[in-house]
């Protein structure tokens, strides 16, 4: 039986791969964005249905949760990205606050609002995989910040969810190529910096990253929640 499945910020990077790899599985798959127009040209690739919203507005989530399916097997808490990328904070306090808050709002906010919004919704057996980073492990500001506060808030999360036999679970990427996140703006030798310190020696494809969000909502990973699974050709390591 197709699941239905919900991709946030599917309409771009690692999110249209998402939906992509689900879709074709024939699952029903929705993706959903801000900008309409890379929305509608993901949905023209992989078959997904495109809707739009902002999943820091609480009521965008209500309108969204209302026109979703009645019931959600898969949900990806995938929309995110360093805001400030998008301009950085200025000197004084208030700026400073303001830029902090952004990068709270679209990377931690995002995810748990969401998935508070479709409570109702999930379904017994199911999966909610949010994407984190391995920028939760080293110091990067404000953006690190949020994505390890997602890692912490997705405990409490799986407790939560577990009593119903739905999974949480946090998928980690390393450096990935071929999204929007760095805006076009990664100096060659950052970018060299980078692929250099994984011990694959390549950067993660936004394919590399679905394929492990699969797995996690796959019945082969029934018993994994509330865990961070590193997807970054070695840059971080763990034991
Ligand atoms: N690429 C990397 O190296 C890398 C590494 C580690 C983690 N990540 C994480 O991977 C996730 C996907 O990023 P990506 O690399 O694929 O970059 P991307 O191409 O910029 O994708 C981010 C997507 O999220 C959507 N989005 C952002 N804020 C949103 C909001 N408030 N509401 C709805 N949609 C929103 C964007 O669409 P709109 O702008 O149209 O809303 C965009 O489609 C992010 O959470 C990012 O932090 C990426």
């Amino acid at each position: 039986m197709p699941r239905s499945v919900l991709v946030t910020g599917g309409g771009t990077g690692i999110g249209r791969a998402i939906a992509h790899r689900f879709a074709e599985q024939g699952d029903d798959v929705v993706i959903t964005g801000r900008r309409p127009e890379p929305l509608e040209r993901a949905a023209a690739l992989t078959g997904a249905r495109a809707l739009t919203c902002d999943h820091t507005d609480p009521e965008a989530l209500a309108r969204l949760a209302g026109a979703l399916p009645e019931r959600i097997d898969v949900l990806v808490n995938n929309a995110g990205g360093n805001t400030d990328l998008d301009g950085g904070a200025g000197e004084d306090l208030p700026s400073y606050a303001a830029a902090f808050r952004a990068n709270l709002d679209a990377n931690l906010l995002t995810a748990v609002l969401t998935t508070r919004a479709l409570d109702g919704l999930l379904a017994p057996g199911g999966a909610v995989v949010h994407i984190g980073s391995i920028a939760a492990a080293q110091a990067a500001g404000s953006y690190g910040a949020a994505k390890a506060a997602l890692a912490a808030w997705n405990l409490e999360a799986a407790d939560a969810l577990g009593p119903r036999d739905i999974t949480a679970n946090v998928v980690a990427p390393g450096y990935t190529t071929g999204t929007e996140f760095f805006r076009d703006r990664l100096a060659e030798d950052r970018r060299r910096w980078l692929v250099e310190a994984t011990s694959l020696g390549r950067p993660g494809s936004p394919e590399d990253i679905a394929a492990a969000v699969e797995f996690l909502a796959s019945p082969g990973a029934r018993h994994i929640t509330g865990q961070v699974l590193n997807v970054n050709g070695g840059a971080y390591k763990t034991r």
